[in-house]
């Protein structure tokens, strides 16, 4: 299965981290596309064409008051006007963020709940990586195992 890794970045951590996750995914067997810039158009074209599985690997840092990093921002403003509906995806988030604001990873956990609630299937909980105290990629590494684990039995 191909995962798709949706990248929300201002300041680089996030993309560094979804490129360490790929090359994991990638050791797993797993083909990954990454999007530094999400395409809502050619994102949603790609979902209704694929007659596999799609699956979307959201890396979303929280910048502004709780808002989307700016590499997703359009992105995010489609998806709430659009509302298309996504049985067909499957998905998981990771939200990154850093405790000292009040709206602590509300730019993640806004995508997780809006995913679930356009229908698309909810593969494992979302992972929250707190950048004021804790490692992502030691978080990230923790984390991915149940992520492959869960790849690895629907392909089977
Ligand atoms: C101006 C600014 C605003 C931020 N706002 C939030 C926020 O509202 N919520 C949060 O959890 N983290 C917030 N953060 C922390 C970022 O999410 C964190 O620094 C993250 O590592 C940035 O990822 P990036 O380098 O991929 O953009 C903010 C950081 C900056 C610099």
């Amino acid at each position: 299965m191909n995962i798709d890794i949706l990248v929300a970045t201002t300041s680089g951590n996030t993309e560094y981290l979804a490129d360490q996750i790929a090359e994991q995914l990638q050791h797993a067997g797993f083909t990954t596309s990454l999007h530094y810039e999400p395409d809502y158009s050619d994102l949603l074209e790609a979902l209704r064409q694929s007659n596999e599985e799609t699956f979307w690997l959201c890396c979303i840092a929280s910048h502004g008051a709780g808002e989307y990093a700016d590499s997703m921002l359009d992105f995010a403003e489609q998806m709430h006007a659009e509302k298309p509906q996504l049985d067909e995806l499957n998905f998981t988030v990771i939200a990154v963020g850093d405790s000292c604001y009040d709206t602590f990873c509300s730019a993640g956990r806004d995508c997780d709940a809006l995913l679930d609630k356009l229908h698309a299937k909810r593969a494992i909980e979302r992972l929250e990586i707190d950048m004021a105290t804790e490692d992502p990629e030691e978080k990230a590494a923790e984390w991915l195992p149940k992520l492959i684990t869960w790849l690895n039995n629907k392909q089977s």
